[in-house]
């Protein structure tokens, strides 16, 4: 039998074809826009979403024999607010994870609610990306916009709406929402309540690899396939990337660098970051995981790359950079402001100590190792919980750069295994598809069968040691410029 995992990215969808034994047939990728229509604003268009993605099915398809399609399933974007009305039109361009807009929202829910009771309701805290903050965004400044709401969605769950007809989420990315409560997998009233919504606006919500429903007739007869085709729930992103590396069951970590760059722990037990600086969230696996989520990781490359030294050329310009640990250039990667640890949508990207003999290759290395510090940085939240983590998995655009993987290695100073794909989120969706039709017993069964680590990166005791001292001297970067960032925005 054959599966789909559709990888909903920010800057495109990638759709992969596995077979049953977890072999990758084929992998599509079809763009679309990202608008950011003020600064730190961040949207697309849901429409194109589901045109891309249906374009990218049929290009999928064409070589193979469509009668051995057997499931769908997703990872997507988390945390964007999709909204629509009583005729099922999209009401407004999706608000998206990376938009800051919300700032004042967001100190609402933390400081008059409350940071304890929204832990209590949801365990986590608001940040300025969480869907919540954006519902009450557009309750305030789109007031006619949100009286028309009749359905609240994610944006995996939009594709899933379009492809089954049936309004549903997983425990996963309703996590991410603040509107759910993650230790027992239901909407909290009280969250409802704070955002004037009904559970009526909500989805029905569902474990990541369960079947929400099959293929609509009419989309099944055009794509050419049955319409026994199962629609599986899928999983927020991150989750999704995690069962693709196999990272699932207790303990273990995967780092994702990709548009944002995240670290993700498995856990079998739910569990709670006293500070609310690590997200608390359900897993795809049917247990939970912590997360760390920064912004801008590869997109802080992609930016260095493509908007300011006008090149495609990573690999070239990642050539030259051969002594680790003894830049003197630091770069904050905060290009869209932070999530974890700082939460502050007013941060901004900021490099620090060059001098005349400066390269172009040391501004290319501190981009790369910026966003290694800033890992690092959730990371020490991880360890000050007591958790302790020797190795990882990495996967995302990101991971595909040896010197980049090395870096990481060093700076966490831990072994970051290689997975044999790095689509961890396309791979994750067809995973869970292949778990809802029954082809595995288990998430757990399905990553312990298919996922296979080809390569370990080991850290370099000399380069761990100078980066050591780096990172000590990287850290107190933020704490230092953090009111002068406040400052400029006004
Ligand atoms: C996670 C997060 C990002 C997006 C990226 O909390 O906001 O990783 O899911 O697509």
């Amino acid at each position: 039998m054959l599966y789909i995992g559709v990888d909903l990215g920010t800057s495109a969808v990638k759709l992969l074809l596995m077979n049953e034994t977890g072999g990758i047939e084929k992998i599509v990728s079809r763009e679309y826009p990202l608008y950011f229509p003020e600064p730190g604003w961040s949207e697309q268009e849901p429409g194109d979403w589901y045109t891309q993605t249906l374009e990218g099915l049929k290009e999928l398809l064409a070589e193979c024999d469509k009668s051995q399609v057997a499931g769908i399933s997703f990872g997507g974007q988390m945390h964007g607010l999709v909204i629509l009305d009583d005729k099922d039109q999209v009401i407004r361009p999706a608000i998206l994870w990376n938009d800051g807009r919300t700032g004042e929202e967001t100190d609402y829910l933390n400081q008059v609610i409350g940071k304890e009771k929204l832990s209590r309701y949801t365990a986590n805290i608001a940040f300025a990306g969480f869907t919540a903050p954006k519902l009450l965004w557009v309750k305030k400044h789109e007031p006619e916009n949100f009286a028309r709401i009749e359905k609240i969605m994610l944006p995996k769950d939009y594709l899933a709406y379009c492809l089954s007809g049936t309004f549903c989420t997983d425990v996963s990315d309703a996590s991410g929402m603040l509107l759910f409560d993650v230790e027992h997998k239901c909407w909290s009233k009280e969250m409802m309540e704070i955002c004037g919504v009904r559970e009526s606006q909500l989805a029905q919500i569902f474990e990541s690899y369960e079947a929400v429903g099959t293929l609509k007739p009419a989309l099944a007869k055009e794509l050419g396939l049955l319409e026994s085709v199962k629609i599986a729930a899928g999983a927020g992103d991150n989750a999704a990337a995690a069962v693709g590396t196999g990272t699932v069951g207790d303990g273990s970590c995967n780092i994702s660098l990709g548009t944002s760059g995240t670290i993700f722990i498995s856990s079998e037990k739910f569990g709670v970051d006293q500070n609310n600086a690590l997200h608390a969230f359900a897993h795809a696996d049917g247990h939970f995981h912590l997360m760390g989520c920064m912004l801008s990781a590869a997109s802080c490359n992609k930016w260095w790359m493509e908007e300011i030294l006008k090149t495609g050329d990573y690999a070239g310009e990642q050539k030259e950079i051969k002594e680790l640990g003894k830049n003197q250039v630091f770069f904050l990667p905060y290009l869209m402001g932070e999530r974890s640890p700082h939460n502050n949508p007013n941060a901004r990207g900021t490099f620090i100590g060059m001098t005349m003999d400066t390269t172009r290759e040391d501004m290319t290395q501190a981009v790369l190792e910026g966003v290694a510090f800033a890992l690092r940085d959730s990371f020490e939240v991880a360890k000050s919980l007591g958790i302790s983590i020797e190795r990882t998995k990495i996967c995302g655009g990101g991971a595909k750069s040896p010197l980049w993987r090395q870096m990481i290695a060093d700076i966490l100073n831990i072994k970051v295994d290689i997975p044999k794909s790095e689509e961890g989120p396309a791979m994750g969706g067809a995973m869970l598809a292949a778990v809802a039709c029954g082809e595995y017993k288990s998430v757990e069964e399905a990553a312990a069968k298919i996922v296979s680590v080809v390569d370990t990166v080991e850290p370099n005791p000399e380069n761990a040691a100078r980066y050591e001292k780096r990172y000590q001297k990287f850290r107190q970067i933020y704490p230092t410029v953090k009111e002068l960032f406040q400052t400029l925005q006004g």
